[in-house]
């Protein structure tokens, strides 16, 4: 048995709050229904694909009478993608939903991600097991997996893993492909005749997984919050010390939403959205001379140190290079065998260059041969490019370097640049769930239950209200099928559900832009210090700048 740290112990002490409806008896809450849903886009297509799920409508719960409230239930729960801080605390709240509503329940865990459930690998969840990893960060009570559940095989095999252990449904813990993994397992569930019902959690510290239903997707705020302290350990050391250029890359994949947060808690002096680089479709040259303009004015202010968040998407959302990944994501997902028999990097290199078209094949001989080989990494099991590991910001400082010597020479420039290279993601991941995180899982594995005793499949579990006082935010349950759109991955066309960009006209992006140009030559960095767990609410319970800007609260520079 691990030793156990003070914080640690205390956590699994803390209760979560939860919404005043469910402080009520299970037997009083009920689920009421209303009109029929249907997606944004694509409707025909998606019914075509969804026969059985399609349009159905948005549960809420309410005071009322449960119909079906102390059957003991068989569930079964999984972990899956990337770890956020919270995920130990919905299995926590399906549990204690389950064991309220009868002592007889039982939740199990598929081990290690989807795949658990493919290959029928499970362990229950024991009182014992919850009570010590209840607040806690991580995902190492069940494990996770990025395992892509998309063959007719693997969804048998799920099925007959479901029916073997009698389970009545499970509950997939998961980012937007994860959770289109469940819509698409509902749905083959349904049309095999059976009742087990899927239902999905929104989980990613991306904050991509958002729409007008689900608010937060959870983990965000506590990795926003562990990067946001470190970015402001190092403003307050880059400000002491006088002589550095920290270029911080920071996870969140193809979004900027937790660059942008950190940018809006931290105050730093440069800070690239992505989406914003794209909709100006600025070249990698453009981006580059954009910074070393903000180094140069800050140099002739005598201030040659400084601090730049860059989203680690960036790099797709450059047209050109966007463009060469696209390009380089179809062709090595159609060549997938052969290009698995190319065993060095050069020859690999050569291959991809005579199979790019002309201008991709330019573009890709003009990165340094590190990012070359970070492009040709291994694709993710959803046929992404895995941008945690292109290191954006080093090639952005090699890139700089060059441009400042040559604007020294051309005397637009007289400074000194040191930088130094970090990137956030890992440190985040993991960290115990601040109260906000904490109390929005454990609701949101209440709201996970209670859809799948009402019968209900194919939903994704939400609480809305987030702005407000706990007691007060609605929980639900929204179709899995109104969140998804047609778009191209691995070569074709599929259904899955829409990513949430940073919108350049949504509120967060807007108080940043009426404030960079100041953060950029003046240095006004803010300190947000470590996540609070007890004291005084006004911190330990502070939301996200995003949620705050987004529910409408005014921005102060
Ligand atoms: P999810 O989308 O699965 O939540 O993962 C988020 C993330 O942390 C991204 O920010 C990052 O690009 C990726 O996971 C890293 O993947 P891995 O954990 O496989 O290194």
């Amino acid at each position: 048995m691990p030793s156990l740290s003070p914080l640690q112990r205390a956590r699994f002490d803390y209760m979560p709050r939860l919404p005043r409806v469910f402080r009520m008896p299970i037997e009083n809450i009920s689920v009421v229904l209303s009109e029929a849903t249907e997606p944004m886009t694509d409707q025909n297509r998606l019914r075509e694909l969804f026969p059985f799920t399609y349009g159905a409508p948005i549960a809420k719960f309410t005071e009322g009478t449960n119909t079906s409230p102390s059957n003991p239930r068989k569930i079964g729960v999984v972990l899956s993608g990337g770890q956020a801080p919270g995920g130990h605390n919905v299995i926590a709240g399906i549990f204690d939903a389950s064991k309220n509503a009868s002592s007889e329940s039982r939740l199990f865990g598929f081990k290690n991600g989807p795949i658990g459930i493919v290959e029928d690998k499970l362990l229950e969840i024991t009182p014992e097991l919850i009570d010590t990893h209840r607040n806690t960060g991580g995902f190492d009570i069940i494990g996770s997996g990025r395992a892509k559940l998309e063959t007719a095989a693997q969804f048998e095999a799920s099925l007959a893993t479901c029916k073997t252990h009698g389970l009545d449904g499970i509950v997939i813990i998961g980012g937007d492909d994860s959770n289109t993994n469940a819509a698409v397992l509902a749905e083959w569930f349904k049309k095999k005749g059976s009742d087990i019902g899927v239902i999905g959690c929104p989980k990613t510290i991306d904050g991509d997984l958002k729409n007008q239903y689900i608010e937060a997707s959870f983990g965000f705020d506590t990795a926003t919050k562990t990067y946001s302290e470190l970015i402001g350990n190092i403003a307050k050391d880059a400000n002491s010390a006088k002589k550095y250029w920290h270029f911080i890359r920071l996870m969140g994949r193809s979004a900027s939403h937790i660059a942008l947060e950190c940018a809006l808690k931290t105050h730093p002096n440069i800070c690239i959205v992505s989406e914003e680089v794209r909709a100006k479709g600025m070249s990698l040259d453009q981006v580059v001379d954009s910074i070393a303009g903000i180094i140069a004015a800050r140099a002739a202010r005598n201030e040659n140190f400084g601090v730049a968040l860059i989203p680690e998407g960036l790099i797709e959302f450059i047209p050109e290079i966007g463009r060469l990944i696209t390009e380089l994501n179809r062709l090595l997902a159609k060549e997938a065998k052969y290009f698995a028999t190319i065993k060095n990097f050069e020859d690999s290199r050569e291959w991809v260059n005579h199979e790019l078209s002309k201008d991709s094949s330019y573009v890709f001989s003009s990165l340094p041969r590190q990012i070359q080989m970070q492009l040709l990494d291994e694709r993710d099991p959803h046929g992404n490019v895995q941008v945690s590991r292109i290191e954006t910001e080093r090639l952005l400082i090699e890139l700089i370097d060059a441009r400042l010597a040559k604007m020294t020479l051309a005397k637009e420039y007289s400074g000194e640049f040191n930088a130094l290279a970090h990137f956030f993601g890992y440190e985040g991941r993991c960290a115990f769930p601040s109260n906000f995180d904490a109390n929005y899982c454990y609701g949101l594995g209440f709201s996970a239950y209670l859809l799948l005793s009402a019968g209900l499949t194919g939903y994704i579990a939400n609480l809305r209200n987030l702005h407000l006082d706990t007691a007060d935010w609605i929980p639900g349950g929204i179709p899995l099928t109104m969140m998804m759109n047609m778009e191209h991955r691995g070569g074709e066309l599929r259904a899955v559900i829409r990513k949430a960009l940073v919108e350049l006209d949504g509120a967060p992006f807007n108080a940043f832009a009426s404030s960079r140009e100041k953060w950029a030559l003046e240095t006004c960095y803010e300190y947000p210090g470590p996540i609070q767990y007890y004291g005084d609410k006004a911190i330990s319970e502070e939301l996200t700048s995003t949620l705050k800007l987004e529910k409408g609260d005014l921005w102060r520079n």
